[in-house]
Parts: C-alpha cells; structure tokens; sequence
C-alpha cells in the first residue's frame, strides 16, 4: 500500500458508528478514529467493532480526541441531537450549530487538510456553517444531502415498477428535508422516459401515482424514527458511497449539498444538486435541464434554507 488512508468520525452514535461498521467492512480506510463528547460510548462502539475485524478487512480502529484526527483524509461529522418522533430536521438546527460552533474548528486545527462530510441535521445548513467556520475550499465540504432521498426515491420506483432499483435515474434535489423536489420532468429507467417505461411495464403512467411514491420519499424517516427511533443503515451506506468517490476519485455523481452560486438564480447557500466527486472533493456540478415548475421549486427550496441561514447570524 502506498500510503495510510485515514478517516475520523465525530459522533459515535446510531449514524456514526454504522457508518463506521461498513467503512470497515468495505476496507476502504487502513485508519477509522471514532471521537465522541460520550468517550465511554465511543470506546464501546471501537471494542466491538474491533472484534468484527477477524471476519472482515483489518485496520486500526480507536477511540479518540481531535488531536488524533491528525493527517485524515476524510473527516465524517455525525455527532449531534437527532430528529425525535415528529420533529422536522429544522427544528434541529439551534443546538446542532452550538455543537458544529465547536467540533469544526477542532477538526480544522487537526486535520487542515481533510475533506469534511457533513451528516449531522439539519445537514444543509449545517454544511454552510462548517464551510464558514472552517473556511476551507468549497470543493472540500460536502454535506450527505439528499443522497439518502435519492437512494429512497429509487427504491420507491424500482419497487413499484419491480426493477434493480440501480437501473432508476432520478434525482431529488433541493433541500434534505420537507422541501425537497423530485426531478420527475428528467427521471428515466435505462434512458426511458417513465413516461414511456410505464406501459413496457404494463402500468399506465399516473402522476397521481407517481406523487404518492414521491411522498413515501420525503416521509420515510418520520416512519422509521417513529418505529425504531433512528434511521442509520441507508445513511451509512450513502456516506460510504461519498467516501469510496473520494478515495478512489471514481467521480461519482450523487446529489450531495454543496455551495451553489448561481444555479437557477440560487446563490450562497449549500443545498443539494448532482455534483462530480472526485480526490478532491467537489468536481462540478451538473446544471440540470429543470422544467419552469422544478426550477421554481428548487428556488423556494433553496429560500427557507436561506432565511434561516440569515437568522443564524453568522
Ligand atoms: N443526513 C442524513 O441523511 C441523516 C440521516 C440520519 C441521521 N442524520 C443526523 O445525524 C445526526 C446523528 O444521528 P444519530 O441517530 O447518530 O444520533 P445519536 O444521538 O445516536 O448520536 C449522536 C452522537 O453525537 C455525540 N455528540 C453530541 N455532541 C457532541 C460533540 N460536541 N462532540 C462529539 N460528539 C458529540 C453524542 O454523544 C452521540 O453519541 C443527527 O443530527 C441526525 O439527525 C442525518
């Protein structure tokens, strides 16, 4: 191996210490540091995942403080309150800046040169504050987004038009939450318009139909956390996706949140679009061919994220 690759989470909670178990199991990371403000839960999470390690790939795992963050490739944040059951991830945002107020200037003392994956709700706005608390390149703080809407999305339709969810291509965009927008004008299975591939399912092709699939989308973790608590596995697996992009300079498209300026008249905020990742983070973003009705959605999208980025006071 040439060199070491090293990745630090922060939050070893339910997201964080999944994300960690697939980064193991992928041996994608020959370094995993696990930093918690909870270090007794951090150290549990690392003794058990260590003793995974004989039925999987090896690596040094531990438990940590920022200053073992040091030379990371790659810092994921999790750390932070979660979405009780009803709580929209907005409501979230208060508490979660205090905490990102603190953690990120830790990471960018000990690893000035990582990239940052922000995890942590509300993910977009969290994903500005680290970009102007660290003040690093934008190419170089990426939030999850609605990679996990995306993910879900195309379960949805994969499901419903009984096809390898892989073979659906469409994006949600906008931002990870309640306003998020389906792409629908552009979503295609293998380069097919729904609109078309319906009846070569034997479906007849019913916006109706296709807004109740979109709905699940958009509602499915209020279900989860209103059944089991906690939504982790999709999440983990989304990062992992991110991460791999990274290391392996793949340039994967997925809709992370990132700074956009000027995108459809959207300027100053991190929300989500298709963007290039690369070794360094951030390639580009790929200007969709949004309908008049999608644009306008990704605006208003893009406005309650702003107006509350402007109340935070920055
Ligand atoms: N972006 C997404 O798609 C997505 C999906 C699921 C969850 N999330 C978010 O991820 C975050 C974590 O969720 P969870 O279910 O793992 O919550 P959790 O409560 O299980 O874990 C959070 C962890 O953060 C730690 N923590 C709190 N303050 C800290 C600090 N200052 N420094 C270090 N660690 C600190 C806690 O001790 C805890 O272990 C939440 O904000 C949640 O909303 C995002």
């Amino acid at each position: 191996m040439d060199r070491l690759t090293k990745i630090s989470i922060i939050g070893a909670g339910n997201v964080g210490s999944t994300f960690a178990y697939t980064l193991m199991l992928s041996g994608l990371a020959s370094d995993i540091v696990l930093v918690d403000i909870n270090k007794k839960k951090s150290e549990g999470e690392v003794m058990d995942l260590n003793h995974a390690m004989p039925f999987s790939s090896p690596a040094n795992i531990s438990s940590g403080n920022y200053d073992d963050c040091k030379s990371s490739d790659i810092v994921v944040i999790t750390a932070g309150l979660a979405q009780k059951p009803g709580e929209t991830r907005l409501q979230l945002v208060e508490k979660n800046m205090e905490i990102f107020k603190t953690v990120v200037p830790a990471i960018s003392k000990a690893a000035p040169e990582a990239i940052i994956i922000v995890v942590s709700n509300p993910v977009d706005i969290l994903t500005y504050v680290t970009l102007k608390v660290s003040g690093l390149p934008k190419e170089r703080v990426i939030g999850s987004g609605t990679t996990l809407d995306t993910a879900r999305f195309h379960f949805e339709l994969g499901n419903a038009f009984g096809i390898d969810p892989r073979n659906v291509h469409a994006y949600i965009i906008g931002e990870h939450g309640d306003s998020e927008v389906p792409i629908w004008s552009l979503a295609n299975v293998a380069g097919v318009r729904l609109t078309d591939f319906c009846p070569l399912c034997g479906m007849n092709y019913d916006q109706k139909a296709m807004d109740k699939l979109f709905e699940k989308t958009k509602t499915a973790a209020y279900k989860i956390i209103e059944a089991k608590g906690a939504t982790y596995y999709a999440i983990a697996s989304g990062t992992l996706q991110i991460v791999e992009s990274i290391l392996r300079n793949e340039k994967s498209i997925m809709t992370v949140s990132t700074f956009v300026e000027d995108y459809y008249g959207v300027s100053d905020v991190c929300i989500s679009i298709p963007a290039i990742i690369s070794r360094d983070g951030i390639k580009e973003f790929i200007k969709l061919a949004l309908s008049d009705d999608e644009a306008d959605a990704f605006r208003r999208s893009a406005k309650i994220l702003k107006d509350i980025i402007f109340s935070l006071k920055l």
